[in-house]
């Protein structure tokens, strides 16, 4: 049996909630959810109250998601303003640079975080912006990125960030696909020492967008950008900006922002969150997860370009009244002891970062963490893929000192929070399981196959949710079949997480990793058929396959097999090309770790190419390649094993 790890007292006395109020509350939540969200509703502040609690249907053809349906609430008016009246004085933001040698952090009050709100509001109003527009943000990780995204809150505008690691090609496609009015971004995104060039990647962008999309600038480092007659200068616009503007009256069923995700077909999809239901699911398991108290200083790792940044950086500390701390720069630079300089100076007590962070600071080795003093640290949390148990090892010992439990939340960009975890006062821990369900999640085993429900424990199968909780994605931007396709369509009546999971004997939950052809590199998910569309884009490309395979530091690795036009000669020299290139169409996030020439791809007979063996060949596994007689040229595979074991 794998060491377990029951709450320490001091954990328990302080949890807010309990291995005893645990039980009743999860089973309130899911057999009286009305009462449940109802009661837990009320934890944000309602212009006008609702009076309907939860109004759901996963039916076939009709899902439909409704929570607090009759309320109207602002989301910057819950984040911001009822908070000054309180503890205007307090932090509400730590800025933490990406160079602290050179730049020095910043410390915004929630009186301050007003003003720079307002005025951000007011001055997309005077571009043009009103409720339900578009905007999207390209943005470093600075504090104008959460005054964007709460000004559009505020006066109704739909953000739809874009991580600034994406291509110009990406962003593009993300504004035309939003049809947004405005883009926020900044000149240049310094991180890790180097910088990118926001605003010539806007500008490449919009040559591809309507003429009428302006683009507000931000400052952030003061080099040179080109200037167009669409530009606007952020920095001008807010001397003359009225410093309050009131918020808009929202329904709760409004949408709050649109964040586009990879899927396993097709191009990214526009998931959309609702207003109501996403704060309040994201404010509560911020609180109860990471068991947030008054006073603390939270502090998660990730971008506000993903959706871990949107819950658990802005909206869910915000709205909790929260000091949360925004951080520009990598877990390795100025040197790989960075994360924990930043804990010590900032006294931060819960700690949320990545499992690909884990691992490769667990390689820089343990003098860069023991240099630092983490006595505040009272609790780890961990994202974005099942963690190893030589991580979560490393990271209790070392890091936490054996004090501080370890919350390891599976979730999605779809579920708007915390689906499966941990919770700190309550949890036996189980190094690399995510346990148990959060309030209001009724998580199920399907058989893949049938897609019949496997009751019992120790069984294993795809994870699917059986009723609705308030976080819940509500629809795909502009597509509501594909949502209900995605996500509806495999097993009716479910929504479908695309992992896979087992639930062992005492009934916790293993998220085992994805089961359709989405991967998960260093905590970013990554469709590969984008990939494959990028790559079969270059002229010397016939075709195509990507595929994932088992990574030290980044969990997964990008293993493409291209076959070549005819004619085409593999060099070294193309292979960088294809790198190069697949980075421009998507980012560098994409880039192929390994290309292997294919001159053919395993097919079936009917056309289809068989993934499971590009897998097995990718991990070297040769051994278990299952029945490859159906298909259409069996010695195509003989031929990738060959190349697979030359490494050409
Ligand atoms: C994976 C990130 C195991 C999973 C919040 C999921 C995890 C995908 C965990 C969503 C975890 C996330 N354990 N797997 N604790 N957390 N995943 O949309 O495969 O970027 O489907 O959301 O990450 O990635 P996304």
């Amino acid at each position: 049996m794998p060491k377990t790890y029951p709450p320490s007292a001091k954990t328990a006395a302080r949890a807010h909630i309990t291995a005893e109020n645990y039980g009743p509350m999860y089973e309130q939540s899911i057999n009286d959810p009305d009462t449940f969200w109802g009661e837990h509703g009320k934890r944000v502040d309602w212009i006008k109250p609702y009076t309907k609690v939860k109004n759901t249907s996963f039916e076939p053809g009709k899902v439909d998601i409704k929570w607090f349906e009759d309320g109207t609430l602002n989301v910057s008016a819950n984040c911001v303003d009822r908070h000054v009246e309180t503890r205007g004085d307090q932090t509400a933001i730590i800025w933490e640079p990406d160079d602290p040698n050179t730049t020095e952090s910043l410390h915004i009050t929630y009186a301050e975080l007003q003003v720079h709100v307002c005025k951000m509001a007011n001055i997309l109003q005077e571009l043009g912006v009103g409720k339900g527009d578009r905007v999207v943000l390209y943005l470093p990780m600075i504090p104008e990125a959460a005054y964007a995204m709460l000004a559009c809150a505020r006066i109704g505008a739909i953000h739809s960030i874009v991580f600034a690691g994406f291509s110009a090609d990406a962003l593009g496609a993300r504004i035309n696909g939003s049809d947004a009015k405005v883009v926020v971004t900044a000149d240049h995104a310094p991180r890790g020492g180097r910088s990118t060039p926001l605003k010539s990647n806007c500008d490449a962008a919009l040559l591809h967008c309507k003429d009428s999309v302006k683009c507000l600038v931000v400052k952030r480092t003061g080099e040179q950008t080109t200037w167009t007659d669409r530009d606007y200068s952020y920095n001008d616009m807010r001397l003359e900006a009225d410093d309050y503007q009131k918020p808009e009256e929202m329904n709760a069923e409004d949408p709050l922002f649109i964040l586009y995700t990879s899927g396993s077909t097709g191009q990214p999809k526009g998931v959309v969150h609702s207003t109501g239901g996403y704060l309040v699911y994201a404010s509560m398991t911020h609180q109860y997860t990471f068991d947030y108290h008054d006073g603390d200083i939270f502090w998660c790792t990730a971008d506000v370009g993903w959706v871990t940044g949107h819950s658990y950086i802005v909206y869910g500390p915000l709205a909790n009244g929260a000091t949360t701390i925004m951080f520009e720069g990598v877990p390795t630079y100025p040197d790989a002891g960075r994360f924990w300089e930043v804990c010590a100076k900032h006294k931060v007590n819960q700690f949320y970062t990545a499992p690909t962070a884990i691992r490769a600071l667990m390689g820089a080795g343990n003098e860069w963490v023991e240099k630092h003093d983490l006595s505040d640290l009272r609790l780890l949390g961990s994202v974005g893929e099942p963690i190893n148990p030589e991580a979560w090892n490393w990271y209790n010992e070392v890091v936490g000192k054996g004090n501080c439990p370890i919350v390891d939340t599976f979730w999605q960009t779809e579920t708007g929070g915390h689906m499966i975890t941990p919770l700190p006062g309550a949890t036996t821990l189980k190094p690399g399981a995510a346990q148990t369900p959060f309030f209001g999640v009724k998580p199920v085993v399907l058989d893949p196959q049938s897609g019949v429900e496997i009751h019992g424990n120790d069984v294993e199968g795809v994870l699917c949710i059986s009723d609705s909780w308030p976080g819940q994605m509500r629809t795909v931007y502009g597509d509501h079949e594909r949502f209900e396709k995605t996500y509806f369509g495999d097993y009716a009546g479910y929504y479908f997480s695309g992992d896979g999971c087992k639930r062992d004997e005492d009934g916790d939950y293993w998220v085992t990793g994805r089961v359709d052809d989405v991967i998960n590199v260093s905590g970013h998910r990554m469709g590969t058929a984008e990939v494959e569309s990028a790559l079969v884009a270059h002229v010397a490309v016939a075709e195509a396959a990507v595929v994932g395979y088992p990574h030290d530091i980044k969990g997964q690795g990008i293993y493409a097999y291209v076959t070549l036009m005819n004619g085409q000669v593999p060099t070294p020299e193309l292979r960088k090309e294809l790198e190069t290139w697949v980075r421009a169409e998507i980012g560098p996030i994409a880039k192929p770790d390994l290309i292997q020439w294919a001159p053919g791809l395993p097919k079936t007979r009917s056309g289809k190419i068989m993934r499971r063996i590009l897998r097995k060949i990718a991990e070297d596994d040769f051994g278990s390649l299952g029945d490859t007689s159906t298909l259409a040229d069996p010695s195509v595979v003989d031929d990738l094993i060959e190349n697979r074991m030359n490494r050409n």
